[in-house]
């Protein structure tokens, strides 16, 4: 993978301004890392996306949505469609957060569905994975993981594998009581994702494949030094932006790319 992604969902937290005050304050902070090789995403809520897209450029932080309704326009009240999505300038859609499978209940043909339809209006779908604390001790994570693929992506077009992402997300992982995967899982988790991927659209496929769930300062350096890790997916540790920034520099040092040698 010639780039590494590193990027937040802020779920239901930050207003409008403290939204605003965050985006600005992250762009000055890693105004002095080149973007060549490095995407830096933010995905906040809703209501916030126009201010968002308005106070800091695209070229320092791509903007992203926390969830898309599957059709242009219809009967769908409170849902958000990717035309609307489309003008605030949001480029990525997130999909299927392990919040909106277990406590929404969506499903893998309801994913599929926004996947298809991101696609579609030329939007980069985030399609977020992960096996629940009991399947993973039933031992059939890889299974799991392999039908959330095998259904979410169902019925797209290979050639537009350059604009899909995957984060894996193991749900026993995620928020505040969440524990983080060890080193040795993740890359066994990610390498099982990009056989399937493989399988799914091609062995040319560029997938990047993004691990989440409790990444901190603490391992973002043993995580992203993972040989099937692509970027990482933040979620409470991301969200002061001298805390992102640091993690950032940490994951760039770690990598020994130009940009992160700066601080050093
Ligand atoms: P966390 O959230 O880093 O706070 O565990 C991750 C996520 O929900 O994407």
């Amino acid at each position: 993978m010639d780039k590494l992604y590193l990027g937040t969902n802020t779920k239901m937290y930050k207003t409008i301004a403290d939204t605003v005050d965050f985006l600005t304050r992250l762009a000055a902070n890693t105004a002095d890392l080149s973007r060549d090789a490095l995407e830096l995403f933010v995905i906040p809520s809703f209501t916030t996306l126009g201010e968002a897209r308005q106070c800091v450029p695209r070229e320092s932080i791509t903007l992203g949505a926390q969830n898309m309704g599957w059709e242009d326009q219809g009967q769908f009240t409170g849902e958000i469609s990717p035309l609307m999505l489309r003008e605030v300038g949001v480029e990525i859609v997130e999909i299927g957060h392990s919040e909106r499978r277990h406590v929404l209940h969506e499903t893998d043909e309801e994913e599929n569905r926004k996947v298809l339809c991101a696609l579609r209006h030329g939007l980069r779908p985030l399609l977020c994975i992960g096996e629940t604390a009991q399947q993973k001790a039933q031992g059939i994570a890889d299974e799991i993981l392999r039908i959330q693929l095998k259904i979410g992506l169902q019925g797209m077009d290979p050639a537009q594998a350059d604009r899909l992402m995957i984060a894996y997300e193991p749900v026993w992982a995620i928020g505040v009581s969440g524990v983080p995967a060890s080193a040795d899982y993740a890359q066994e988790k990610h390498a099982v994702i990009k056989r399937t991927l493989a399988e799914l659209l091609g062995e040319d496929a560029q997938v990047p494949v993004l691990y989440g769930g409790s990444v901190n300062d603490g391992n973002c350096e043993e995580l992203i030094a993972l040989p099937a890790v692509d970027g990482l997916f933040i979620g409470r540790s991301a969200w002061d932006a001298d805390r992102f920034d640091g993690i950032i520099r940490k994951v760039l040092r770690r990598l020994g790319t130009d940009a992160g040698k700066r601080e050093e």
